[in-house]
């Protein structure tokens, strides 16, 4: 269901923003200030799709998930509790954005074939911000030619 799927993606991208914010404070290495840079546009562009995540599921007359517990159980991004190596930071960043963008690249399609337009074009405008930010991270991750 649209819905429940809405939820899943709210969840998901709480802790996507969550992780972004902890790779933010804790990353390091030589290039720190562009990666503390760039963990914090991620989280703040990240975080500023949430708000629109949930009123969504409101307009199709669900009640909103808003506690950790519960986007704890829905969410499909893992949770990070260490401080891995910067590079590691960014292969774990990149493949939760892959997650993302599998997610509403799906959710596209059901909201399309239940003619919700809006939300369809919302899905949409995520795959365009994930697959931005993947471009950025795999280019981050590419080792320079000698
Ligand atoms: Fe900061």
């Amino acid at each position: 269901m649209l819905s429940d799927n809405l939820k899943v993606l709210l969840a998901s991208t709480q802790s996507f923003a969550i992780k972004s914010q902890n790779f933010h404070w804790n990353i390091e290495g030589s290039n720190f200030p562009q990666y503390h840079a760039f963990y914090d546009t991620l989280y703040s562009d990240v975080s500023g799709t949430i708000d629109q995540i949930a009123e969504y599921i409101r307009i199709l007359g669900h009640y909103t998930p808003g506690s950790l517990s519960r986007y704890s159980e829905l969410t499909i991004i893992q949770d990070q509790t260490k401080v891995p190596r910067a590079e590691l930071m960014f292969a774990e960043t990149l493949h939760d954005t892959n997650q993302m963008i599998e997610l509403v690249v799906a959710m596209f399609d059901e909201a399309t074939e239940e003619r919700q337009q809006g939300i369809a074009n919302f899905m949409a405008e995520l795959q365009d911000l994930y697959g931005k930010k993947a471009w950025m991270i795999r280019s981050i991750l590419k080792k320079e030619r000698e």
